[in-house]
Parts: C-alpha cells; structure tokens; sequence
C-alpha cells in the first residue's frame, strides 16, 4: 500500500476537493480535445521549471486509472526525476535501465523489472509507474531516440493509456521529443509566473515540431469559496485550482 508523503497526488489524497474536481474535469475535456485521432500516449510539458508538469501528469495518471482503464505513467524527465519521490517508490530500475535491456532483448525483456503497480484504497482502476531509472549524461539523445519510441509502442499494447511526465519545452528540447513519442500533449501555464511571450514560443515551437497539442491548462489559480462553493466545502485547505482551456 501506497504510503504519502506529500500533496503531489491530491486525487488520492483528497479525492473530493475542488483540485480533484478539477482533475476529473481536465480528463474528461482531454477526451472530446482529439475526436478524430485516438489518443493513448499523453506527454505533460510546460515552458520552463516548476509550473507542475508532474502533480498534473500523476493526477491525471490517476483520474484515468479510476476511469477504470490501465495506465502506465512514465518518468520521462530524465534531468529533474520525481515521479519515484511523489508515489514513494524505489527508483532502482526505472526507464533507462528498461531502455538498456530493450535494446538487447527487445520484445523478450521482462517488464515486470521495471513497471511498478500502485496500491492506495482510493484507486479504482489500475495505475503502474515506470520511474527514471539511473541517471544519464545524454538525457536528450535518449529521449529522441528510435529505440525509446520503439519501447513506447511496444507499451502501448499492454496499456490503455500512457501518460508521460517530461521535462520542459522552452529553453530545452526535451519536452519537445518526449511529445514526438506521444498522440497528443498538454501544455501547462502558471498563473502569474509563467511569461505568456515564452508561453507562446514554445507551443509554437511544438507546433512547429509537428506536435498534436491538445490544450492547455492553468496551474495554481486562485479560487473563491463564492465562486465554486458548489464543487463542496473546499476542505482541501488550499487556496488554488486549476483551470482547463482546450483550444
Ligand atoms: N495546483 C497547485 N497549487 C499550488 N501549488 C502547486 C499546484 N500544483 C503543483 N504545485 C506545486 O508547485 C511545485 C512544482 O510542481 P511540480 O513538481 O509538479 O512542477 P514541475 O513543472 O513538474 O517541475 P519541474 O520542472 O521541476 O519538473 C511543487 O512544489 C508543487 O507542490
Ligand atoms: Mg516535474
């Protein structure tokens, strides 16, 4: 059973406050955000650091599972892992690790080394995690690599959905490749940090990469107990909510 440390995943946490509401609603927008292509690899990027890329890559990870689907939730910030950190995993074998014996037993390597279950009573469906794994000195080389898309596809058929928690897309291009292995990404905004000049650089540099980006959502905003009191009694404690906008 899982043991919290910390307030990363609120949909476990605190399944009925506004941020999970909020949470719940950002899946089920992303469903109707792509009618055409059908969507089961989701990389979470943003422009710079820090704006929660990866509270909502797992709680999204989460609101998925408990839709009664199998997910598995990647690690793919190789530059700043926490993954491991938010669920209090091990991180010993983790995707790069998982990369190494892919490339020397492909189809035949035992996943079961690497995919690590989540067990919490809040859960529902069923989640697994691929954490970082050990640490590389080339992180863009290998997340842009053919091998490390041929590992997703390979994934993909023992998932319903993945959901990749990458590094940012701005000043680096890591997030950037990691969305080339993905259907679709989400883009994440900070109210009132993020610089909405750098915020458009960098979604039009996806775009220009040929990224299917499939909305974008606001971190860390505000609420008022006026405003949304009917979501409940907003006894999450926290004074922030997030907010979908899906182009
Ligand atoms: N909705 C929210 N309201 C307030 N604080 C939040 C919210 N979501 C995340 N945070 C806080 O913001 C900080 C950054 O979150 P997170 O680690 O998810 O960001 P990140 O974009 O993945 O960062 P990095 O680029 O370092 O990987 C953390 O301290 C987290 O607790
Ligand atoms: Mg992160």
């Amino acid at each position: 059973m899982l043991g919290l440390k910390d307030k990363t995943l609120i949909a476990l946490d605190e399944p009925n406050s506004i941020q999970s509401e909020m949470y719940r609603t950002i899946r089920t927008n992303l469903e109707y955000s792509s009618i055409d292509k059908e969507i089961n690899v989701i990389n979470v990027t943003s422009s710079v650091a820090n704006e929660a890329k990866t509270t909502t890559a797992c709680n999204l990870a989460i609101m998925t599972a408990n839709k009664n689907k199998k997910v598995l939730l990647i690690d793919l910030d190789l530059r700043s892992p926490c993954i491991h950190r938010a669920f209090n995993i091990k991180n010993k074998f983790g995707i790069t690790d998982m990369l190494v014996d892919f490339i020397k037993k492909g189809k035949d390597i035992d996943c079961k080394k690497y995919v690590q279950n989540i067990q919490h009573e809040q859960l529902t469906g069923q989640l697994y995690v691929i954490t970082s794994g050990t640490e590389v000195v080339n992180p863009t080389e290998i997340i842009s690599s053919k091998k490390i898309k041929e590992l997703v596809n390979f994934l993909k058929n023992d998932f319903d959905e993945i959901i990749i928690d990458s590094a940012p897309s701005g000043v680096i291009i890591d997030g950037v490749a990691t969305s080339k292995l993905a259907d679709g990404t989400v883009f994440i905004i900070e109210r009132g940090k993020t610089k909405i000049d750098i915020a458009q650089k960098t979604i039009k540099h996806l775009k220009l990469a040929d990224v299917n980006v499939l909305g974008v959502v606001l971190t860390k905003v505000p609420f008022s107990k006026d405003t949304y009191g009917y979501y409940g009694n907003g006894q999450s404690g926290n004074n922030n909510k997030l907010k979908i906008v899906v182009e």
